[in-house]
């Protein structure tokens, strides 16, 4: 559930009216809702209430430093993957003993400011990095907490790019070398070996998959304590999926994923942490663009709007579905056509929806693309020099600018011409 809804015929972000925000902050625009955010960090905290747990927010999927900061003030965690991320998490309040650092590549540079700054601990994927950050902390003086990620070679029957848990993708170690591995790692001075971490894909629509992976890692956890091992700690990822499509079936929800690690984990008395990046984020968030022309084509009529693949990649790059809506809903009795939906970018693959029925649409109208709170903004980049658009957060009756729309002087003055030229 969000709330962005309808009242009285116009799309509202709690109670603004989406017009209202479009005029004043220009469109396109990400618009949030601190409501939905909230309300999805507490779904996920109290389906594993019960158990020692923290939820650590995967930021990856909106590290706006005010999403972050309501993030902080609930209490969340967060799961970083990069010095970048961990300097954010940081500067929105997050104390270093909440932050979990992920990743398959994290730099030597990376593993010193995390162990200086503080860090909860480091979810380990290889043993090469694992040899890094002993020698690491030992520079330091000090001890790296550790857990060690191992890939249980699940299919987590989602998109290819997004399945994590198979042998073939890079992440973790073969949970077949998992003892070796962990012994290795508890031979090392500069490392506390606490547990075990996996995460097997994003946009998960089953909990089948998750079930088999966590059973792996029951069985690793009672093997590695028989071995001498002080498994203390379950990172159990994140990767929950969100309904994109209204008409489906709906993803499990938290409570019901909770009630599984209950039931898999529950008796190992381990503490028990999760990384949900897109439930938290993705319904809480819309893309709004402007209609800038209607194009009619020799079989198809194409709805030109002022966003475009540079600002939301999903479509393009995952063949994601994004609802889209009109912002003023049409008069009762108004027929639906199909439009192409696509942007001003110069390719083709700047098209966020094919053959979408759409009551009619006229230059100047505003729709909302929807569930485009996490892996949207993030994702945008400046191709044909559109400069990044701005970010609003909705909190109840009031909303504030989050990330302002640059100017084209602030675009162009980052690049510098060598005075040799
Ligand atoms: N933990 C780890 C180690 C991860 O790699 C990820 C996501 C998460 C947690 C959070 O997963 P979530 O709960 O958000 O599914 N750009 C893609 C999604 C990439 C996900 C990468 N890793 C998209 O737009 O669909």
């Amino acid at each position: 559930m969000d709330y962005f809804l309808y009242q009285i015929g116009i799309l509202h972000a709690e109670d603004v009216a989406i017009p209202e925000i479009a005029a004043q902050v220009g469109t396109p625009f990400y618009l949030y809702s601190a409501a939905t955010l909230r309300r999805h960090f507490r779904l996920f905290d109290e389906a594993l209430e019960g158990m020692d747990h923290l939820v650590c927010y995967a930021m990856k999927a909106n590290s706006n430093q005010a999403v972050l900061k309501l993030m902080a003030d609930m209490g969340a965690g967060m799961d970083v993957v990069s010095g970048g991320e961990y300097a954010r998490a940081k500067a929105a309040g997050v104390p270093g003993e909440r932050i979990v650092f992920s990743g398959v590549g994290k730099t030597r540079q990376e593993m010193h400011m995390a162990l200086s700054g503080g860090i909860r601990q480091f979810n380990v994927e290889s043993e090469p990095e694992m040899i890094a950050l002993n020698e690491v902390a030992l520079s330091l003086d000090m001890v790296a907490p550790i857990t060690i990620r191992v890939n249980p070679d699940v299919d987590a029957k989602t998109h290819a790019k997004i399945a994590t848990g198979k042998s073939e993708n890079k992440f973790g170690i073969p949970i077949s070398r998992a003892s070796t591995v962990y012994a290795q790692a508890a031979a090392m001075k500069g490392l506390d070996v606490i547990g075990i971490d996996v995460h097997i894909g994003s946009q998960l629509t089953q909990l089948e998959p998750y079930r088999a992976a966590y059973e792996k890692v029951a069985d690793l956890t009672k093997q590695l304590r028989a071995e001498g091992h002080n498994i203390r700690r379950l990172d159990l990822g994140g990767g929950l999926g969100i309904p994109y499509e209204r008409s489906n079936d709906a993803p499990p929800l938290p409570m019901e994923y909770g009630q599984m690690v209950k039931e898999v984990l529950g008796d190992l008395d381990c503490e028990i942490e999760i990384e949900p990046g897109r439930l938290i984020a993705g319904n809480a968030g819309i893309l709004v663009a402007e209609v800038i022309y209607v194009k009619q084509g020799e079989d198809r009529q194409f709805l030109i709007v002022d966003a475009a693949m540079n600002d939301l990649i999903r479509p393009a790059m995952y063949e994601a579905h994004h609802d889209i809506l009109p912002v003023v809903e049409a008069e009762a009795g108004m027929e639906q056509s199909p439009y192409d939906i696509v942007g001003p970018v110069c390719e083709s693959g700047d098209t966020f929806a094919k053959q979408r029925n759409l009551t009619p649409q006229q230059a100047g109208d505003l729709v909302a693309f929807r569930s485009a709170g996490a892996y949207g903004a993030v994702m945008a980049s400046e191709y044909n020099s559109r400069p990044m658009i701005p970010e609003v957060l909705v909190d109840g009756h009031q909303f504030a600018v989050i990330r302002p729309r640059p100017t084209l002087e602030d675009m162009i003055n980052r690049d510098t011409i060598p005075e040799w030229l």
